[in-house]
C-alpha cells in the first residue's frame, strides 16, 4: 500500500490559518477539522439573540465538549464573545489559566475532595458553593491563605440553587442559611448565584417551574443582602428559547459548538480511504461476520475506528442500521463491525474511488451532510457524548 495522500502532511505554511496543536504532521490521516470561524459566528449569534445586557459564560469543560479546551476559549475570548468560560474541575480550569486565559472561570462542579479549594483559589478560579459544608470550607481556606496571597481577598464564589435538577446545589428556603452565613464571614464574597436546567430543550412546564423557583431564591436571597451581582440559570435551550432564564449571564456549550438548532457545526470528522479491494458476492466483511456482501462490489477500509470515539453502535446489524460516511459527495454505508482501529465501507456506488480518497464521518461533503445529531441518533446517545467522546489520539486541526 502506498501512504495516503492528505493535506496536512507536513506542518502547515505559516499563515495558512490551518494548524494542529499536538501532531505537526498527520502520518495517520484522520482528523477533527475544528472552524474556529463558525465557533465565533455561533456566539456572535447566541449574544445577538439574547440581547447585550447578558454576557455569555462560555461552557469549555470536558476539553471544550472534545474541540479543545484552549484553542476555543482563546478565539473566543480573543473575539470578546465570551466575558467568562466554564469547567467542571479544578485541573480543567487550572489548563486554562496555564495556557494564558486571564478571564473569570467558573467551576461549575461542586469542590471535592474540599482540599481542591485552596487550589482553586491559587489558579483564580471562582468556586460553586452548592452546601453549608461547601461554604464553611471555602471560608476557611480564605483564611489559611499565605500573607502574600491575601490580595485574592475577598474570595468571589457562586452559589448553586437546585431548582429541579437534582445534581448538586441547595434548595430554596433551605438555601438561605448558606446565604446568612455568607453575608456574616469576611473573606469571602457571594458574586453569583445560579441554577441549572434540566429539560429546557424539551418541556416548557417544569422549565418555567424551574425558572419560577429560581427567581423567588434570588430574590430571597437579595432580601437577606442586596443585589446579587452576577444571576445566571441559562444553558444553550435556556437561553436561545426562555428570555426570563437570561438574568445577567447566559452559559451556552451546546449551541455555541453547534450542535443545537441551526447553529453551524464547528466540529468535522474526517479520514481518508488507506485500502480499496473489490470482492464477490458472499464476501464476509469484519469481526463476528455480521455482514455479508450482496452482490459483487467495492469496498474501502478507512483508519478509524470505536479507539477513536466513533460509536462502535454504527455497525452494521445494529439497532439503527443505515449508518454511512460521505466520500465524494456519495453515501457510503458502513460494512460489518466497527473496529478499534479501523472501518469498512462500501464504496461501489463512488465513481472511481481511490486510496486517498477524503471520507467524512461528521461534516459536508458535496451536498450532503452528517451531523453529529445525526451520529448520536443511530448510536442512542446525545451530540454531547459524540463530541466529548472523540479520544485523545484524532489530531484536532484548527481552521480559523
Ligand atoms: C451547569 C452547566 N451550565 C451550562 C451548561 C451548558 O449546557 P448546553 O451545552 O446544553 O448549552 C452545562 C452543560 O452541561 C452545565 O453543566
Amino acid at each position: 500500500m502506498t501512504a495516503a495522500p492528505h493535506r496536512f502532511h507536513g506542518a502547515p505554511a505559516a499563515g495558512s490559518g490551518v494548524y494542529s496543536i499536538r501532531f505537526p504532521k498527520l502520518y495517520r490521516p484522520t482528523w477533527a477539522e475544528i472552524d474556529l470561524r463558525a465557533l465565533r459566528a455561533n456566539l456572535e449569534r447566541i449574544q445577538d439573540r439574547v440581547g447585550r445586557d447578558a454576557r455569555i459564560l462560555f461552557v469549555v469543560k470536558a476539553d471544550g465538549y472534545g474541540h479543545g479546551a484552549v484553542e476555543v476559549a482563546r478565539a473566543a475570548v480573543a473575539a470578546k464573545h465570551a466575558a467568562w468560560l466554564g469547567v467542571s474541575s479544578v485541573e480543567e480550569g487550572a489548563v486554562l489559566r496555564e495556557a494564558g486565559l486571564r478571564v473569570p472561570i467558573l467551576i461549575l462542579g461542586s469542590l471535592y475532595p474540599f482540599e481542591s479549594t485552596l487550589a482553586a483559589i491559587r489558579y483564580g478560579l471562582t468556586p460553586t458553593v452548592a452546601s453549608l459544608d461547601g461554604a464553611k470550607r471555602l471560608v476557611r481556606a480564605a483564611g489559611h491563605l499565605a500573607p502574600r496571597e491575601r490580595r485574592r481577598l475577598p474570595l468571589c464564589c457562586h452559589l448553586k440553587i437546585d431548582t429541579g435538577m437534582g445534581r448538586i446545589g441547595v434548595r430554596w428556603p433551605a438555601g438561605r442559611e448558606v446565604v446568612e452565613y455568607l453575608l456574616g464571614v469576611r473573606g469571602v464574597r457571594l458574586q453569583g448565584i445560579y441554577t441549572h436546567l434540566a429539560r429546557a430543550d424539551e418541556d416548557a412546564l417544569f422549565t418555567r417551574r424551574q425558572l419560577a423557583a429560581f427567581a423567588e431564591a434570588v430574590a430571597g436571597a437579595e432580601r437577606l443582602g442586596g443585589r446579587i451581582p452576577i444571576r445566571h440559570a441559562a444553558n444553550s435551550a435556556g437561553a436561545l428559547r426562555f428570555p426570563e432564564s437570561r438574568w445577567d449571564l447566559v452559559r451556552p456549550g451546546l449551541a455555541a459548538y453547534g450542535l443545537f438548532e441551526d447553529f453551524t457545526p464547528v466540529l468535522s470528522l474526517k479520514t481518508r480511504v488507506v485500502f480499496l479491494k473489490q470482492v464477490r458476492a458472499g464476501t464476509w466483511i469484519g469481526y463476528g461476520r455480521h455482514h455479508r456482501m450482496a452482490r459483487a462490489g467495492r469496498v474501502a477500509t478507512l483508519p478509524i475506528g470505536y479507539g477513536d470515539g466513533l460509536p462502535r453502535q454504527l455497525s452494521a446489524g445494529s439497532p439503527v442500521p443505515g449508518a454511512s460516511v460521505l466520500i465524494r459527495g456519495r453515501r457510503c454505508p458502513i460494512l460489518g463491525a466497527v473496529t478499534m482501529d479501523m472501518t469498512m465501507v462500501d464504496v461501489s456506488g463512488v465513481p472511481r474511488p481511490e486510496v486517498g480518497d477524503e471520507a467524512v464521518l461528521i461534516g459536508r461533503s458535496g451536498k450532503l451532510e452528517i451531523t453529529a445529531g445525526e451520529v448520536a441518533r443511530r448510536s442512542g446517545t446525545i451530540p454531547y457524548q459524540i463530541a466529548t467522546g472523540l479520544s485523545a489520539r484524532v489530531p484536532r486541526v484548527y481552521l480559523r
